[in-house]
């Protein structure tokens, strides 16, 4: 079984949230499951730093793309985990540093469109008859909006070979652009209708992928069944229901190697079930990196997140005073909506010693404060799945979550974390209280933490689920 995994990141060379770490871990456990599987990902600055060699066996100029995709090459490679990778090599729209959407000024990529319309219009070419290699998927599997177009021009193209699947990793980002960009697209005028790709005068990549995809799969089925709702399906939940029949919800797993207190090179301290101990050790050290007093008689909450409406996160901050009263410790790593970083770090401020802000990306910090913090905190109002509170499980730090989506999938309550169900400050505080109580009963603290990190939260189930997904379509 070959099939094509098209995604526009890939950790740890560029990710700006969950997707990034999928892209980087299905894929190995795929190919264990028996699948001949290739990744399709822009040739970015990162991806060409860390794989200068990409050229053979396999070069293929896309020139036949058209005027603005002249200079495209896909080049054939091998990830340093041996994983086979095709990049695509377009240095007018991927050779550009930093984040993959956004250019310096924060704001979108102009051009975006047709960034994203060539990566998802080279993954349908790999799926059709054009495809000029002796390498034919018999699955296109896309990921988020940013690919979401390769199911409408494989279906639209009359030539397809191969099946597509769509994976739904948010349903908030709906890859939205102007009529226009319609011929620029190279898609077809009768494309531009309900039925296709036209949604409330916008062209949608992500509704094309859900509407001509043959597989809508999303990360958990918790929010398989949310988005079919009008109250969360983000304007999708009519289309979403017309095409309940193809849709279903597998839930992520994660990499746990690179998630492994065992063995993570970041944190000072490794440990397991038996040596948890030094995960006290961690906290300190991590007190002193961020400038909190050393203690461990208060509990240490910790948050890694993009800073957005959707995270939940205007709830902690709502709480910095009945936290702080606890007391306990909150520290946060996050990047996100300004308005939300500056209240957190004017949160810092008043409580010094108490409160730490990071305001940036930090790979080794969130690995540092998943083995350092007692407690970690995910409020979110919507949740597809969620990896945090994954790796929280992992690392023995029980985290409180709300009952929505992947968080619901994960963490049970009272016996690996805390879970409430109102989206407000007053329900999260609840848990927040319970959490504190807990920890402070060190026999039962350690019962919730060794029944985390007992918990297969790897990809060897889901990626079986995938492989006969695979199969099915392929009949
Ligand atoms: P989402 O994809 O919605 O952002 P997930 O929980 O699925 O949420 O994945 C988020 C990933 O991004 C995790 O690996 C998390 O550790 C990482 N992450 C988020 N913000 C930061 C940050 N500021 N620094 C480092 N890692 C971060
Ligand atoms: C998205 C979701 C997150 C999910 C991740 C990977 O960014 O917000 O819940 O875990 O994708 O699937």
């Amino acid at each position: 079984m070959k099939v094509l995994f098209a995604t526009s990141e890939i950790a740890p060379w560029v990710k700006t949230g969950g997707l990034g770490d999928v892209a980087a871990a299905l894929p190995p456990a795929l190919r264990q499951a028996g699948i001949d599987l290739r990744v399709l990902t822009p040739y970015y600055p990162a991806v060409r730093a860390a794989i200068p060699e990409a050229r053979a066996p396999e070069v293929a100029k896309l020139g036949n793309f058209g005027g603005a995709y002249a200079d495209s090459v896909l080049r054939a490679a091998f990830a340093p985990d041996g994983s086979r990778l095709l990049l695509l090599d377009c240095p007018a729209y991927f050779d550009r540093p930093g984040n993959p959407y956004l250019g310096p000024d924060g704001k979108d990529w102009p051009d975006n469109y047709l960034r994203f319309g060539l990566l998802s219009r080279v993954a349908a070419w790999l799926g059709s008859k054009a495809n000029p290699f002796p390498w034919w998927p018999a699955v296109i599997h896309c990921n988020d909006w940013q690919t979401g177009l390769a199911p409408a021009y494989l279906k639209l193209s009359g030539d397809a070979r191969a099946k597509s699947i769509i994976t739904v990793h948010n349903l908030a980002f709906q890859g939205l652009f102007s009529e226009q960009t319609l011929p620029e697209l190279g898609l077809p005028a009768h494309a531009w209708s309900m039925e296709g790709i036209e949604y409330h005068g916008y062209l949608s990549f992500l509704k094309a992928g859900l509407q001509f995809a043959d597989a809508i799969t999303t990360v958990s089925p918790t929010y398989a069944a949310e988005i079919q709702t009008d109250a969360e399906g983000m304007g999708m939940s009519g289309l979403l229901r017309h095409r309940a029949d193809r849709l279903s919800g597998i839930l992520n797993g994660i990499d746990t190697e690179v998630w492994n207190p065992k063995r993570d090179a970041h944190l000072p301290f490794t440990y397991d079930i038996a040596t948890l101990a030094a995960k006290r050790k961690n906290k300190s050290a991590l007190q002193q990196e961020l400038g909190l007093t050393v203690r461990d008689d208060i509990p240490l909450f910790g948050v890694i997140s993009r800073l957005t409406a959707q995270k939940g996160l205007d709830l902690v901050a709502a709480l910095e005073r009945q936290i702080a009263d606890l007391p306990a410790q909150l520290a946060v790593l996050g990047s996100g909506d300004r308005e939300l970083e500056n209240e957190f770090r004017r949160l810092a401020e008043i409580h010094p010693g108490h409160f730490a802000t990071v305001i940036g990306f930090n790979e080794g910090l969130a690995h540092r404060i998943e083995g350092s913090v007692d407690v970690f905190l995910m409020p979110s109002r919507f949740e597809p799945c969620g990896l945090n509170q994954m790796y929280s499980l992992r690392y023995g730090t029980p985290p409180v979550v709300r009952a929505t989506g992947g968080l619901a999938d994960t963490v049970v309550d009272d016996v690996n974390g805390f879970v409430f169900e109102e989206a407000t400050a007053a329900a999260l505080f609840t848990a927040i209280q319970r959490a504190h109580a807990a920890w402070h009963n060190r026999e039962r603290w350690r019962a919730m933490q060794i029944d985390g990190m007992s918990r297969d939260v790897s990809w060897t189930a889901p990626a079986m689920q995938y492989a006969a997904l695979y199969a099915k379509l392929k009949k």
